[in-house]
């Protein structure tokens, strides 16, 4: 379980004249074990600043993020990051990329069975031998969730992954990671600025406000799972849409109500 307890980060100016960012004020999340949240809000209200707090790559300036009820104090083996460019290496294949996630851990003995498995589990067993640079963007960010989901983490933390993606790819790629993630039981923990993304995924959806980033409403999305394309039709997913919508674009009005 992860408890973001009233947390701030400010970023101190370079420049001594202009003043400091607040990236996120007083914000409280809690993700419980298995849950699927996401966090949206407009560019700049300090989704990636939540998002690297969690991580461990970032500390708070106020507050604290418990793991387990233990304080968060760096990167940990047990949570895995996929960011919005998949940050793979162009001149290894994609079974190496992917191998790489168990190298970082123990150098020697790679389990190449499990790497293939992986391969597989992301729908790229025809091109392990492959290089970046001849996949699509799709096929290298599933590259890229391959080698974090590869050490079995507890929690993935994805900083809108398919940010990058066309439109049709982007849907196929929501489509497999909804299945993975079924099948997985993983804790995910997803930031996006796409409302609809959020809705489809989640269980819940934790709405902020523009900078500085504030938890403005968590909203627990009760759509039926497994979850297909036609529930964006529903009323209910249309109903989620207009509160979330309205509470981005309108965030005075929504937090004097
Ligand atoms: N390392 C940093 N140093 C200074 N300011 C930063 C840093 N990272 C983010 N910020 C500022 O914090 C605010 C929130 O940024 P960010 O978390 O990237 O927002 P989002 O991911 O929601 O678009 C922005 O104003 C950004 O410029
Ligand atoms: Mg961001």
């Amino acid at each position: 379980m992860i408890e973001v307890r009233k947390v701030t980060k400010v970023f101190a100016s370079v420049n001594k004249k202009a003043s400091s960012t607040i990236a996120v004020d007083d914000a409280s999340i809690t993700v419980h074990d298995g849950e699927f949240v996401s966090i949206v809000g407009a560019s700049g209200c300090g989704k990636t600043t939540l998002l690297h707090m969690i991580a461990g790559f970032e500390r708070p300036t106020a507050g604290e993020i418990l793991l387990n009820g233990t304080r968060i104090e760096g990167p940990g083996r047990e949570r895995s990051v996929v960011f919005q460019q998949p940050t793979l290496y162009p001149w290894l294949t994609v079974r190496k990329n992917v191998a790489l996630g168990l190298m970082l851990k123990s150098r020697r003995d790679v389990d190449w069975e499990l790497v293939d498995e992986f391969v597989d589990k992301v729908g790229l067993k025809n091109f392990l031998k492959h290089h970046p640079h001849q996949l699509s963007g799709g096929m290298q960010q599933r590259v890229s969730i391959a080698r974090a989901l590869i050490t079995s983490p507890d929690i993935l933390l994805m900083d809108e992954p398919f940010g990058a993606l066309d439109a049709q790819t982007r849907s196929e790629m929501q489509a497999f990671l909804l299945d993975l993630w079924q099948s997985l039981h993983s804790t995910v923990l997803f930031v996006t600025h796409d409302v609809e993304e959020a809705i489809l995924l989640s269980d819940r959806v934790v709405v902020m406000s523009p900078r500085p980033g504030r938890v403005i409403r968590d909203i627990a999305i009760s759509l039926p799972r497994p979850r297909q394309w036609d529930v964006l039709l529903s009323d209910e997913f249309l109903a989620y849409k207009r509160e979330i919508l309205s509470l981005i674009r309108m965030p005075k009005r929504a937090e004097g109500a």
